[in-house]
């Protein structure tokens, strides 16, 4: 199958999950984003990007679905924000926050692989969170996609699932065994997609018919490879205990597994 055609149908899948994920939300995004400085971001996040520094910064989020994160970033110091999402409905309701938060923020519907040349060397930073690889069929394009957008010396920051919980099963799985939770059910090295017909309703937890979405087993070795022969230097990587796809929330207690990761870089002036 070919990629337009996978980014096509998660396009479609991801409108569906859009317009469920609004209804089923409970925090009222419109409402926060009217105060000032209101973030989404979690404290780890939050300080690993202090870090770095935010202020004055132009940002780019890829695969940024309603924005919330993009906004946080204009709202924790960044001077402007771009948002680029495949889907409709996403960015319909990323304008709409945009509209009561007042922020400098931009949205664009868009698949990240036709990001085009106007945006080329324009970001200080490309910021990249939680769920966004493993929609994405080709990470070699997509990261050089990332270096295209970068100014010469500008900074990757990515916040991401760990692909380690690849290989174990979700509660709401087949193969989840509560016994075993930790039970290996999948390949790290699984080359097949996954294709969900139920949705994508992660804030909800419902199931509905859906147009199918395929997400892709991505190891650490393909990000990371992706990322250097991209001419973009590793600066940090650091793993965490902590679940931040709200998949694995029940194993966190044991503190085994890594669950999510923050990786930073930087583009090599050339
Ligand atoms: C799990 S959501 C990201 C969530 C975001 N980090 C947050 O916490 O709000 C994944 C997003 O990737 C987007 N996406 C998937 N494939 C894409 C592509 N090829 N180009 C642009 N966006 C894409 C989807 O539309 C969806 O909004």
């Amino acid at each position: 199958m070919d990629l337009r055609k996978i980014t096509e149908s998660n396009r479609e899948a991801w409108n569906q999950a859009s317009l469920i994920h609004q209804k089923n939300r409970k925090l009222n995004l419109r409402e926060e984003f009217a105060k000032p400085g209101f973030s989404t971001l979690d404290q780890i996040e939050t300080e690993a990007l202090m870090k770095i520094g935010l202020d004055g910064k132009a940002i780019a989020q890829l695969s940024c679905n309603n924005g919330r994160e993009t906004l946080s970033l204009v709202n924790l110091g960044a001077e402007s924000a771009v948002g680029f999402d495949i889907s409709d409905e996403a960015i319909k309701e990323a304008k709409n926050l945009r509209e009561v938060s007042g922020l400098n923020c931009k949205f664009v519907r868009t698949d990240v692989y036709d990001i085009g040349e106007e945006y080329f060397g324009k970001f200080d930073l490309v910021y990249i969170s939680i769920g966004a690889l493993c929609w994405l069929p080709d990470l070699a394009k997509f990261f050089e996609l990332v270096s295209a957008i970068l100014k010469s010396d500008g900074q990757l920051f990515i916040y991401e699932a760990h692909p380690v919980l690849n290989m174990i099963a979700e509660t709401d799985e087949s193969e989840f065994d509560s016994e075993n939770p930790f039970n290996v059910c999948c390949s790290y090295f699984k080359k097949e997609p996954w294709i969900t017909t139920t949705g994508l309703d992660y804030i909800g937890g419902t199931k509905y018919d859906s147009k199918p979405s395929y997400s892709f087993s991505q190891p650490l070795g393909d990000i990371l490879n992706g990322i250097i022969s991209n001419g973009i230097t590793i600066k940090s990587f650091t793993e965490y205990g902590h679940d931040i796809s709200e998949s694995f929330k029940h194993l966190e207690k044991d503190n085994k597994l890594p669950m999510s990761y923050i990786l930073t870089g930087e583009k090599s002036a050339n």
